[in-house]
């Protein structure tokens, strides 16, 4: 197919399969080396790149879904005769050894600098933290960041708009019939009826690197992601509605979230790094159906449904009804998820979730567990929990529910609590460490209550 996009303030176009990844194209097809290919699925961030104003990663975009979209690549910036306020800061401060990563950390630094010019030191590990480096350390990177920002580089950078060129690429699928880029929902469903064998694409954070591993092909696609009636975040009535294609970046920009549901925000939070939430789909995240994934680990216990619709109609039902098995939501060929809606809490209620995974970030859990509990009076009136990434796919703690339900808080209901959900999960791997770190997170957040 044919894309048409802008880069670094140039209109480009290129001819290519719909499901090459970006970062091929832009080295491959349009000459731009900046961005360098490390690991390919989304891990290290040496392919790291602005694209309408967010830091993705260009090996988890397909050429598709970059059709018609603003990009800034390290090339943008400067060249090594003409470098800008940060790539040079990176140089005076000694942040650069073999450069591999460079361009990525360069780029990943900018888009924070875009959002937030004056940032922590922590929000800058925050910013960093999809970015991998193996030869120069951290500190000297950080400070690099640090000094750009007293040297007045978020004054100076160009702004947005005069990065463009006045040409506005335009997204178009017209030379591809196997390949569909709707914009409304009506659309989607009149695409569904005429192609059953269509596959959806949200944020493609899941199906690039299952692509890549050669779990499958994909023939034809839709790509949902420009629908913007699954984009929203509201407050309706006594719920919050989600829209499947919001992305972890939008729940962890969304005061919403932060207000209503902290513990869905801490999981959107503690979801891959920002390169990664910048894509990822909520949608994704639950269609997937995998134990392995979050978000439901936090939205079992908040009482969530899920709204599919497809042209035959509109359904809701719980998630936990949704996830049948292992890779099987219940969406029947020619439905999507539409929304998810979570009931608002109760004023005394508490929710938390907590992940353990083999390092702080970019990691994927080997424990997740999620709370919602609303307590008075010292006694424990509703209690919801789930566990994630024990089995095929995240469940209801029921056994640890029933023995504290409607139950006084004591340091022996505690105690009874611990070992129950000690042998509640039966986790495959790693058996005895998940089920003493599971009652350990079970204790922890009773104390909390008590
Ligand atoms: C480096 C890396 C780190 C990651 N870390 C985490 C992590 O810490 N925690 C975590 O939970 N996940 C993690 N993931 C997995 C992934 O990012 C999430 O599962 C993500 O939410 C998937 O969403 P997506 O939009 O990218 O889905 P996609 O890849 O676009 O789609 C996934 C599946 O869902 C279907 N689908 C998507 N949207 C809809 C819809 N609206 N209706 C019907 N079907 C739909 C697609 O057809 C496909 O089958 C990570 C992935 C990577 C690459
Ligand atoms: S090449 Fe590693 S994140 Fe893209
Ligand atoms: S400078 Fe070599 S990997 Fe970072």
């Amino acid at each position: 197919m044919r894309i048409e996009m802008t880069i670094n303030g140039a209109l480009c176009h290129a001819d290519v399969p719909p499901m090459k990844p970006l970062l091929s194209v832009l080295r491959e097809d349009l000459g731009f080396k900046g961005s360098k290919e490390g690991c390919g699925e989304g891990e290290c961030g040496a392919c790291s790149i602005i694209m309408d104003g967010r830091l993705v990663n260009a090996c988890l975009v397909p050429a598709v879904q970059s059709s018609g979209c603003e990009i800034l690549t390290i090339e943008g910036l400067g060249s090594p005769d003409n470098m800008d306020m940060l790539q040079k800061a990176f140089v005076s401060e000694g942040a650069v050894q073999c450069g591999f990563c460079t361009p990525g950390m360069v780029i990943a630094a900018r888009a924070l600098l875009e959002e937030n010019p004056t940032p922590s030191l922590e929000e800058i590990k925050v910013a960093l933290s999809g970015n991998i480096c193996r030869c120069t350390g951290y500190e000297k990177i950080y400070n690099a960041v640090e000094k750009a920002v007293q040297d007045g580089y978020c004054d100076s950078f160009r702004t947005r708009e005069n990065l463009c060129s006045g040409q506005t690429p335009t997204p178009t699928s017209e030379n591809d019939s196997n390949c569909f880029i709707p914009e409304y929902l009506k659309e989607v469903f009149e695409i569904l009826d005429k192609n059953k064998d269509v596959s959806i694409l949200a944020g493609s954070t899941d199906i690039i690197p299952d692509i890549k591993n050669g779990k499958y092909t994909l023939n034809k696609i839709m790509d949902l992601s420009r629908v913007k009636e699954l984009k929203g975040i509201n407050k309706v009535g006594d719920a919050i509605r989600i829209g499947s294609c919001v992305t972890n970046g939008d729940i962890i920009r969304s005061s919403i979230i932060k207000n209503y549901l902290p513990a869905v925000w801490e999981a959107a939070f503690m979801s891959g790094a920002p390169a990664v939430q910048n894509r990822a789909t909520v949608g994704g995240n639950l269609s997937a159906a995998s134990g392995a994934a979050d978000l439901p680990t936090i939205l079992l216990p908040l009482d969530a449904s899920v709204v599919t619709e497809g042209s035959g109609g509109v359904r809701e039902m719980k998630l936990e009804k949704f996830i049948l098995g292992y890779r099987q939501p219940d969406l029947k060929p020619n439905e999507i998820m539409r929304e998810i809606l979570i009931p608002l809490s109760k004023e005394k209620s508490i929710q938390r979730f907590y992940k353990r995974g083999s390092r702080k970030t970019l990691t994927l859990s080997r424990i997740s567990l999620g709370f919602y509990a609303e307590v008075e009076n010292g006694v424990i009136w509703e209690i919801r929990a789930a566990a994630g990434s024990m089995s095929p796919i995240p469940i209801r703690l029921k056994a640890l529910e029933s023995v504290l339900k409607m139950k006084r808080l004591t340091e022996e209901l505690i105690d009874e609590a611990a070992k129950v959900a000690y042998d509640e999960v039966n986790p495959r791997k790693s058996s005895e460490w998940r089920k003493s770190m599971t009652s350990n997170l079970v204790k922890s957040f009773l104390k909390e209550l008590l």
